[in-house]
């Protein structure tokens, strides 16, 4: 019974596949607390490792990971572009359980993340329960269990944790003639580092986070750059800084000194997501200070009138996700670089041409256009009870409670789920706050007390009506950006991470169904 269900692709052939509703449950009075919940956890990022490493802490579960790449890091192993590095302080963008005393800077590099999160996957000993190469293709709820189909063959779960990311998967916009450019083409999140960028002529597409950070590291070598630009973003100073050896040492004698600077940094990105929500009495000033910032940055950093007016944003700060760069504005205002506000309207072998007509030019083109973050579990067929597809149930947009729960699937957690993103603050405080719900309710079907849980239908709608409610007053609704599907906003938390914390705490028990 502890064993996980894992054969070959043999339709029909897996564990548990024949077994009744009734069968199970007998077998769960039978083992009684001794029966271990086989659980899958899909994604081997932050997030999925994050519970898989709550659940064996409490204990909890046969714990399976299937992650469709070759190795763990989610986005962290994904975007390797020049400049990759997190805009959340590395004290706060870490682990609350394995604090890193040894980071190299404030706001670290890609390398850096990556090896962090192997490590401490690896001193959790989570390593050994990752299938790698494993892509999760669709979830069926049958019998009383998942049955969950990979590209490598089929497994059954009790429980499932899809923790597949927001910005797993890159988008290259529908633009005619995006497949026909003749050079090197590729998006930031998958970068040919093939791809000799020397002397060459480049063209970028986007500029959000991404793109501010990968074109400064690049701008160097290239020999023209266009910039297309749909919405200007408002980029502040990073206020980034090497830790020194000095730094080394003081942290490892005095680890007060990081463990105030974590908590130092999570007090202002709390009262930067008090302002972005607006219910804060210093929204005012703050967002003004911010303004304030940004408009001296502008100025000081270009030197141009004309391509300052054009980095100039159209709707309120905080709208889309503010962004810190020393350097983008400077690369920006190099002569051989080039922003272009015109509408891109075709992709051709030669170049990308715009709404006036013109054909611009270029070797290389590299698309900063972001990702599909509100196709939540999107490249998943998922079918609940009585067959009930989740697209179904989400067709007009995704919603669960507390970002984690469906009603009528049962047993299957969300991780980074609907409406549990932040606008300014490290993802990693939701994760954590989301493992440790989860371990709760494993442990509650392990022991044998729960068989399978799903939130209420009533509680689900509730809750989504005030999340729309709140989000529908606050700052994000007053622009487009990656946080709504185009009609609602269902990426984003609208409240201070300390609000989800204290909510998903302790599990409500009257808030869930047995289905
Ligand atoms: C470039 C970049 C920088 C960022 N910087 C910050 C930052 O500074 N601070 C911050 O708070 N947040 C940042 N984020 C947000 C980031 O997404 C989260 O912080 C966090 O890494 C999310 O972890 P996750 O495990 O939920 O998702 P991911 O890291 O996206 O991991 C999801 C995993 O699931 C796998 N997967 C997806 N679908 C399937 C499937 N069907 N079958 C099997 N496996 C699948 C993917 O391959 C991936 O490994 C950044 C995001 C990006 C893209
Ligand atoms: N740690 C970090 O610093 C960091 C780095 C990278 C990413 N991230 C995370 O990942 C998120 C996504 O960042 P991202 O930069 O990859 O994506 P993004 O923020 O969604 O930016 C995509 C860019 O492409 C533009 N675009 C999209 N379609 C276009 C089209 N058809 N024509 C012209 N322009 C188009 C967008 O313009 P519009 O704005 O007009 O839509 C935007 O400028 C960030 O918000 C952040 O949460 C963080």
């Amino acid at each position: 019974m502890t064993a996980t269900g894992w054969l070959p692709f043999l339709p029909g052939m897996t564990v548990n596949a024949r077994r009744g509703r009734r069968e199970r449950e007998r077998a769960y009075s039978r083992y009684g607390p001794s029966m271990r919940v086989r659980v899958v956890v899909i994604g081997a990022g932050f997030g999925g490792l994050g519970v898989a490493r709550a659940l064996r802490e409490a204990g909890v579960g046969d714990v399976t990971i299937l992650e469709r790449a070759a190795d763990v890091g989610g986005v962290w192993r994904d975007n390797t572009y020049p400049g990759a590095a997190c805009d959340v302080p590395s004290p706060l963008y870490s682990w609350s359980w394995a604090t890193n005393p040894a980071w190299g800077r404030r706001y670290s590099g890609q390398p850096e993340i990556l090896d962090y999160i192997r490590r401490t996957a690896s001193d959790a000993g989570l390593l050994d329960l990752v299938r790698t190469g494993t892509e999760v293709t669709a979830l069926e709820y049958a019998d009383g269990a998942w049955r969950v189909t990979t590209s490598t063959g089929v497994l059954d779960a009790d429980l499932v944790v899809s923790a597949t990311g927001q910005l797993s998967n890159p988008v290259i916009p529908a633009i005619p003639g995006a497949g026909n450019f003749a050079g090197p083409a590729f998006h930031s999140a998958r970068w040919r580092h093939d791809v000799d960028l020397t002397g060459k002529r480049v063209a970028v597409v986007g500029t959000g986070a991404s793109a501010v950070q990968f074109v400064p590291g690049i701008v160097d070598r290239v020999a023209a750059m266009t910039v297309f630009q749909r919405s200007a973003p408002y980029v502040v100073a990073k206020p980034d800084r090497e830790y020194t050896p000095g730094h080394h040492r003081l942290f490892e004698r005095w680890p007060a000194v990081p463990a105030g600077e974590r908590r130092l940094t999570y007090w202002i990105t709390e009262r930067f997501n008090g302002a972005l929500e607006g219910t804060s009495p210093i929204t005012r000033p703050l967002m003004g200070a911010i303004r304030t910032a940004w408009r001296l940055q502008l100025r000081r950093q270009v030197r141009d009138p004309e391509l300052r007016r054009k980095l100039v944003p159209t709707y309120e700060l905080g709208c889309k996700r503010l962004l810190f760069s020393n350097d983008w504005y400077p690369a920006l205002d190099r002569d051989h670089v080039d922003v272009v506000t015109e509408q891109v309207t075709a992709v051709e072998p030669g170049g990308v041409r715009t709404g006036d007509g013109r054909l611009h030019e270029a070797d290389v083109l590299i698309w900063g256009t972001g990702f599909a973050p509100t196709e939540f579990l999107g490249g998943i067929d998922v079918c609940g009870v009585d067959g009930l597809p989740l697209k179904e149930l989400w067709a007009d947009g995704a919603r669960a409670h507390l970002g984690l729960t469906m009603p009528g699937f049962p047993n299957l957690f969300v991780v980074y789920g609907p409406n549990t993103n932040l606008g300014g603050s490290s993802i990693i405080g939701m994760l954590e706050a989301q493992a440790g719900w989860i371990t709760q309710v494993a442990r509650r079907i392990q022991d044998g007390r729960a068989h399978r849980v799903a939130v209420r239908r009533d509680v689900w709608e509730r809750y989504d009506e005030d999340m729309q409610d709140r989000l529908g007053r606050g700052i994000w609704s007053g622009c487009d950006s990656w946080y709504r599907d185009g009609r609602r906003i269902t990426t984003n938390w609208p409240g201070l991470v300390a609000e989800y914390q204290r909510r998903t705490a302790t599990v409500d028990w009257s808030e869930l169904d047995e289905v």
